[in-house]
């Protein structure tokens, strides 16, 4: 029998691995990849050299980068097998379910899915980033009834994003936005999802089927999921002459407000301060700022209420207004999500692996005690 190390409902304060990747305070709202704050990292960092930074624990040299933006321009069409299943499901389903069944086909077009050692799963990493972004533009628009575009090989990996989507380049403030949101979401130490991915890639089982692991534990509205509702929230408060009295209803009825709260952090996410930042520029661009001015009251409730017992806003709570004002449907934020958090994942498992040891906790068993099969007439 195993030594018991304790029992902590949700794992709460359990270590389950040793990372060099992402350092939280939640005291004190820091975040940081290898060492380097996200503040730092949003101000002059892009997505594809923090997507570097994490698969590779290091800043790459200009001809590393050059030769990775290269490599993840090369990947960025689909094999047309992915599309005709897409196709075939009803138009109705989920774009987050789509998503996961696509990423499942597209582990039978690798040649060597159970290959688990470190390059191999950095390139298939570098593969599925992109991958996964058209992916995404392609369910956003197959929703719609539109046919997909053709990638920009000229274009960032956040504006192509942005262009395979819509059809339109965007503005170089629009692709700025969507990479710092990209930069925010990239990893975020061993949240659910991250959990559920390493938990499949320790049994030495394929990136493919750790990646859908994910995939279902960031749909969830607990997770990944909140974002969505957030904003689904939002438009359903209207107006901000709602918004306090629609919160302290909810507040009393004791639902859980969606985009508050966090396991780690117990003051503001520092995700959503700067993504604040954002929704309010957008916000004064856009010269509609209603969805601003409703999160803005609704943060305020909520803290006033709630903020003595470490309850703030966290990342998902900004992250959909910022997508709301670039223009894309509330249906895609958690994929959006999905596609920054597949570097997390990814870097996760490689680290993980190199001195992997499957995970198999154990329960407590509460149960009736031993005893004995009583036959189906005696019942
Ligand atoms: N609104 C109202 N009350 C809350 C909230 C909230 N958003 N979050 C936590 N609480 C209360 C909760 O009801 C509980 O109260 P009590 O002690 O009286 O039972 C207390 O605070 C502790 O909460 P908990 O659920 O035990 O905390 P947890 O660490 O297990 O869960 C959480 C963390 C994120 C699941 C939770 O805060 C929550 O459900 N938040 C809303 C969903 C959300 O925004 N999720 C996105 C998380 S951040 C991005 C990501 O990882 O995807």
């Amino acid at each position: 029998m195993t030594a018991e190390v304790g029992f902590s409902r949700g794992l709460e304060g359990v270590i389950a691995a040793e990372s060099a990747l992402t350092y939280i305070d939640g005291q004190q709202g820091i975040l940081a990849y290898l060492g380097i704050p996200i503040e730092e990292l949003t101000e002059h960092s892009s997505f594809e050299e923090t997507a570097f930074l994490l698969l590779y624990q290091k800043l790459p040299k200009r001809t590393e980068l050059a030769d990775f933006k290269q490599e993840l321009l090369r990947h960025r069409t689909l094999p047309e097998a992915v599309l005709d299943v897409l196709k075939r499901l009803p138009r109705k389903t989920a774009p987050m379910a789509l998503l996961r069944t696509a990423v499942s086909v597209l582990g039978h077009f690798d040649p060597s899915p159970d290959d688990v050692s470190t390059a191999t799963l950095q390139a298939k990493a570098l593969k599925l980033i992109v991958q996964m972004a058209t992916l995404t533009a392609v369910i956003g628009r197959w929703r719609k009834g539109l046919e997909p575009i053709v990638p920009n090989s000229d274009l960032s990996h956040a504006a192509n994003f942005l262009y395979m989507l819509t059809g339109r380049k965007p503005t170089d403030e629009a692709a700025r936005v969507f990479d710092v949101a990209l930069i925010l979401h990239a990893d975020h130490e061993f949240p659910a999802s991250t959990f559920a991915s390493s938990v499949v890639a320790s049994t030495l089982s394929d990136i493919y089927s750790s990646v859908c692991a994910a995939l279902g534990a960031l749909k969830g509205p607990l997770h990944g999921g909140a974002n969505e509702q957030v904003i689904k929230m939002i438009a359903a408060i209207g107006d901000p002459a709602r918004a306090e009295p629609y919160i302290k209803e909810k507040l009393t009825r004791k639902e859980i407000i969606m985009g508050f709260g966090h396991r780690q952090y117990k003051t503001y996410d520092p995700r959503a301060r700067i993504l604040k930042h954002y929704s309010e520029k957008l916000a004064q661009q856009a010269q509609d700022p209603c969805f601003f001015q409703i999160e803005e009251i609704v943060e305020k409730t909520v803290i006033e209420a709630l903020g003595s017992r470490g309850i703030f806003p966290n990342v998902d709570f900004y992250s959909g207004t910022v997508y709301h004002y670039l223009g894309i449907e509330p249906e895609l934020y958690t994929p959006i999500f999905a596609i920054s958090r597949i570097v997390g994942w990814a870097a996760h498992m490689i680290e993980y692996l190199k001195e992997n040891r499957i995970f198999r906790p154990t329960t407590r068993y509460i149960g009736p005690p031993l005893g004995h099969y009583t036959p189906i007439e005696q019942r």
